[in-house]
């Protein structure tokens, strides 16, 4: 069985986060992080080595960790392929994008692919929608207007440890451009 702790290093990093707040339950969201980015999930095991670092209850760390999609409660692949099915994005494809996915990676939404290289996780609104359909891949870069040509290529690079330019949400950009062609 793995021994999940925390170096002293870190254990001095979160003494820093819990200083910021008047009581240790703010410092929850953090140090889930700081042990997903360190294990890369945050299985129950590692949700009661927070609770026992902040000295909180278990079902507090595990009541924030089950409400977001991007703390993994189990293990998963190299890259978890979160795919918006949101308003958005389901009225733009979203379910298509989705089981286009299924069907190439051979797996189910919820599931890994058995070389541990793929997870695919259906899940809302990332806050792109003008981009829809859109996708994000374990937590960092969002791909958006999906086509099943783009998620081959996405796939394809994937494999080679190549990931995707982050596709930014121009918002300022296209304000911009709006007030230049008034
Ligand atoms: S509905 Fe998909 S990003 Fe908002």
């Amino acid at each position: 069985m793995q021994n999940f702790e925390f170096t002293k290093e870190e254990l001095a990093k979160i003494d820093a986060i819990i200083a910021r707040y008047p009581n240790p339950q703010p410092a929850v969201m953090p140090v889930l992080w700081m042990a997903q980015e360190k294990y890369g999930h945050v299985e129950p095991d590692v949700q009661k080595l927070v609770a026992r670092t902040l000295n909180l209850p278990e079902a507090h760390v595990h009541g924030v960790a089950t409400f977001y999609t991007q703390y993994y409660k189990e293990r998963k692949g190299k890259y978890v392929l979160d795919v918006c099915t949101s308003f958005s994005c389901q009225a733009c494809g979203g379910y298509e994008t989705l089981h286009y996915l299924e069907d190439k990676l051979g797996i189910k939404a919820g599931e890994t692919t058995p070389d541990g290289m793929f997870s695919i996780q259906s899940v809302e609104c990332l806050g792109a929608c003008g981009y829809a359909p859109m996708m994000q891949i374990t937590n960092d870069v969002y791909v958006n207007h999906l086509t099943p040509e783009k998620l081959d290529k996405v796939i394809d690079d994937l494999k080679k440890d190549q990931l995707p330019e982050f596709e930014s949400i121009p918002l300022v950009q296209n304000r911009t451009t709006a007030m230049e062609n008034e």
